[in-house]
C-alpha cells in the first residue's frame, strides 16, 4: 500500500529540507545583510540546535509518511560540524530515494570526497554573478568566484551531480543572465535561475527589483535558443529548459510571477527543531521540545500528521492575488 499524508488543498507530503545552521560565513545582500546580522545578532545557541540523533529521529518519522526526498540547507550546512557523518546515517534511512545539499560552495574542497562517501548524490551552489568584484559586493564579504568555482570542481570529482542557483535582482546583476547561462552551458552544472523573493524582512523586497522568468528567457534566448522541457518529477520548483543545440538545460524557479504552491510538497525542518509547512510561515511546530520529553515514534507521527492534514499555505499565490503579510522567518533560519 502506497503511504502517505495529503493536505487541505490536496498536495502530498513529499520532501523534508533540513536546516543544520543558521550560521554562515557569506553575508549576501539578499539573505543576511550584515548591518543586521551582525555581532549581535541573537544566533541560536548550541544546544539550541537539534543533535545528529534528533534530526535523524524526525527525518525518520517523516519519510515513513512518504517523503522520499531530503535537503540539508543552512545558513551554510558545511558549517554544521561533522556534517558527513550525520548524511551517512540519513542515506541509510529505508524509503529515501533523494538526498540532495544547498550550499554556497566554498567549503567544499574540505568535505566534498566525505559527503559523496558518507552517499550524497548531488549539490547545488549558489553563485550570483561571474564578475569576482559585484560577486563580493553581493556576498557582503568581498570575496571573489574563484572559491566557488573550485568548490564546484571538487564536488564535481568528488562524483557529485552538480547544480547552480543563480539568484537574479534588477540594477544588481541581471546584466550576468547570458553570461551566466553561456558559461554554464558549457559545463557538467545545470544552472537556475531564481526569481527575488520576497522572503524575511530584512532583504529590502521590491516587486521593481524582480526579474521574470519571462525577462530571463528573453535575455538568453536572445543569444541561445532554448525549448521548454518535461518536469523531472510531480511538484518540481524549476521550470526546464532545454538548449536547442542539445547541449545542457536550464531552471528557472518562478516564484514571483509563476508560482507553484498548487504543486508545493515541501515541509521545512528549522535547525532548532521547529517544522514550517512554508517558506513563508511566521510559526513552526516546536519537536525539539516533546523530543527531549520523551515523545514516542508515535506521537511524533501524529504530530507530523496533524500538522500536514491540516495545512493550507499557498503564500506565494496570495501574493500574486494581491495579499501580502508582514511577520516572515528569515530565508537563513529556514534554508529557503
Ligand atoms: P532540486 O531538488 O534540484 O529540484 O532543487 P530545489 O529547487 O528543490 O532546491 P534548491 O535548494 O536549489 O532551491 C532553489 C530555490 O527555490 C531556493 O531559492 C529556494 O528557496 C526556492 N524554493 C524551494 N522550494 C520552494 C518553495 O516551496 N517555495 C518557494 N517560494 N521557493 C522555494
Ligand atoms: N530570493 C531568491 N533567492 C534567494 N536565496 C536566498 N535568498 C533569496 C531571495 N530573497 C537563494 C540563495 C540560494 C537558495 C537556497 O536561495 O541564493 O541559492
Ligand atoms: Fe549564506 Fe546562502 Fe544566505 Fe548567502 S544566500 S547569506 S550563502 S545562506
Ligand atoms: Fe510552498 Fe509556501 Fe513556497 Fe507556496 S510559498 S510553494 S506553499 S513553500
Amino acid at each position: 500500500m502506497e503511504n502517505g499524508i495529503y493536505d487541505r488543498l490536496k498536495r502530498p507530503l513529499k520532501d523534508l529540507r533540513i536546516s543544520v545552521t543558521d550560521q554562515c560565513n557569506f553575508r549576501c545582500t539578499y539573505c543576511m545583510p550584515k548591518e543586521i546580522f551582525d555581532g549581535d545578532y541573537p544566533f541560536l545557541e548550541k544546544t539550541e540546535l537539534l543533535s545528529f540523533d534528533e534530526i535523524v529521529t524526525i527525518a525518520e518519522r517523516f519519510i515513513s509518511l512518504g517523503v522520499t526526498k531530503l535537503r540539508i540547507t543552512g545558513g551554510e550546512p558545511l558549517m554544521r560540524k561533522n556534517l558527513p557523518e550525520l548524511i551517512g546515517r540519513l542515506n541509510q534511512l529505508h524509503g529515501l530515494k533523494d538526498l540532495a545539499l544547498t550550499t554556497n560552495g566554498v567549503l567544499l574542497p574540505r568535505v566534498a570526497h566525505d559527503l559523496k562517501k558518507a552517499g550524497m548524490e548531488r549539490v547545488t551552489v549558489s553563485l550570483d554573478s561571474l564578475d569576482s568584484e559585484l560577486f563580493g559586493r553581493i556576498n557582503g564579504r568581498g570575496l571573489g568566484i574563484d572559491p566557488v568555482l573550485e568548490g564546484m570542481k571538487a564536488a564535481h570529482e568528488a562524483g557529485l551531480k552538480v547544480k547552480v542557483n543563480m539568484m537574479v535582482r534588477k540594477g544588481v546583476n541581471d546584466q550576468e543572465i547570458l553570461p551566466m547561462a553561456a558559461y554554464f552551458k558549457k559545463t557538467p552544472y545545470i544552472l537556475r535561475f531564481i526569481e527575488f523573493m520576497d522572503v524575511g524582512t530584512t532583504n529590502g523586497w521590491n516587486m521593481k527589483e524582480v526579474v521574470t522568468k519571462e525577462e530571463i528567457l528573453k535575455a538568453i534566448q536572445t543569444e541561445l535558443p532554448l525549448l521548454p522541457a518535461a518536469e523531472n518529477y510531480y511538484g518540481e520548483v524549476a521550470s526546464r529548459y532545454q538548449y536547442a543545440d542539445g547541449e545542457n538545460e536550464i531552471g528557472i524557479i518562478s516564484s514571483i510571477s509563476d508560482s507553484f504552491c498548487s504543486s508545493c510538497t515541501r515541509a521545512r525542518l528549522s535547525a532548532d527543531g521547529k517544522v514550517f509547512t512554508c517558506l513563508f510561515a511566521s510559526k513552526g511546530m516546536d519537536f525539539k521540545t516533546p523530543l527531549r520529553e520523551g515523545a514516542t515514534k508515535d506521537d511524533l507521527d501524529n504530530m507530523i500528521t496533524n500538522l500536514w492534514k491540516n495545512r493550507g499555505d499557498r503564500y506565494s499565490d496570495e501574493r500574486r492575488d494581491g495579499a501580502g503579510k508582514k511577520e516572515k522567518i528569515e530565508m537563513s533560519y529556514i534554508g529557503g
